[in-house]
């Protein structure tokens, strides 16, 4: 496949596994792009520059192809150290997400490196292309994780940048297969970000019972927290994340709801299946998962079911002629 966001991230297959805080490790990266895609390591899952040293030495002994990281920006944590580690390791390719990347540019760029901010929104996709990034990842309304507070449908936000932006656009949320590829690269798209779907596969650390509760779900099994802090937030609707809802409505700030969305809980709940504990970031596409392949066989099986798909297309454009 080609696209500009291959070209630009040198790898076989617009697909890109997402930032994903306490689960974007090595192994998962690794996979995805021997595969052919792009893994990204989360900078967020370490405490320390030495931490985040070691897991990308561990990734680029597990593979030869480009690994790169992911940077959350306004996270507890100082990315800037992180920011620092990857300049002088040579990491390629460096994805920003969360607040505002400015900081960080000048020196990313200093560095060679290929620079995609993740935006929830059509003016923040605007702004990144006017600092300098070198293409731009749009979360829809659908997504694990963070979708932003405008709760806009992917569907929209592809069509309308895509058409807005110069530089390459790559679509976040609800992606899980071939024919959401294709769906995306019709939008506009020239690549995907996926995280959900990768969070169920055999290289992501999560807990057993979690996965277990996962391959369960169904699409109407997720819920929207956190909107009263500014940080909307899609997790799997567990009673934990009903109480969040519930503290919310009674006026709780951060500090009465650490003890569910901090991230000690958070540990908890991804490494010892914990749902008593915290909350786990989860897309509706889960509805449509329930297997724990390969990371590696996810990008096949997206590559393989798209050719399926377009073919139908074409002859849906351009119907077989049949003699009588
Ligand atoms: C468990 C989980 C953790 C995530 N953590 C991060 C993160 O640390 N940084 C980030 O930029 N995005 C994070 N995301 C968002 C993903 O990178 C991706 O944009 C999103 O999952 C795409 O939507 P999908 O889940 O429908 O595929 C996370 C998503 C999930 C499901």
């Amino acid at each position: 496949m080609k696209t500009r966001v291959t070209d630009l991230l040198g790898i076989r297959y617009p697909i890109i596994q997402g930032g994903l805080q306490g689960l974007g490790r090595a192994e998962l990266a690794a996979a995805v792009s021997a595969a052919g895609g792009l893994g990204l390591i989360t900078a967020g899952c370490f405490d320390t520059r030495a931490e985040l040293e070691a897991e990308i030495a561990r990734a680029r002994a597990l593979t030869d192809q480009p690994v790169g990281v992911n940077i959350s920006i306004g996270t507890r944590r100082n990315m800037s150290e992180f920011v620092d580690c990857i300049c002088d390791l040579g990491v390629r390719v460096v994805f920003t997400s969360g607040h505002n990347p400015e900081p960080f540019v000048e020196r990313v760029k200093r560095h060679g490196m290929k620079w995609i901010h993740v935006a929830p929104a059509v003016r923040f996709a605007h702004k990144a292309q006017n600092l300098g990034a070198d293409g731009v990842v749009l979360v829809g309304f659908e997504a694990g994780g963070h979708p932003g507070m405008d709760d806009i449908a992917l569907s929209v936000l592809i069509r309308k940048t895509s058409a807005e932006l110069d530089i390459p656009v790559i679509a976040a949320g609800g992606i899980s297969d071939g024919r959401s590829m294709l769906a995306a690269l019709a939008w506009g798209a020239e690549g995907v970000q996926i995280g959900t779907r990768f969070v169920l596969t055999r290289e992501s650390v999560l807990h057993t019972d979690m996965k277990q509760a996962l391959q369960q779900a169904s699409e109407h099994d997720t819920v929207m927290i956190e909107r009263s802090l500014r940080k909307a937030r899609r997790v799997l609707r567990t009673p934990q994340a009903e109480t969040v809802l519930e503290l919310e409505r009674q006026g709780a700030g951060f500090e009465q709801l650490r003890h569910i969305i901090g991230g000690a809980a958070y540990l908890e709940t991804i490494l010892q299946g914990r749902t008593d504990r915290g909350v786990l970031s989860t897309g509706q596409c889960i509805g449509l998962l329930d297997d724990v392949p390969s990371a590696g066989d996810v990008v096949r099986r997206i590559v393989a079911e798209s050719a399926v798909v377009l073919d139908r297309l074409n002859d849906i454009a351009n119907p077989p002629v049949t003699l009588q």
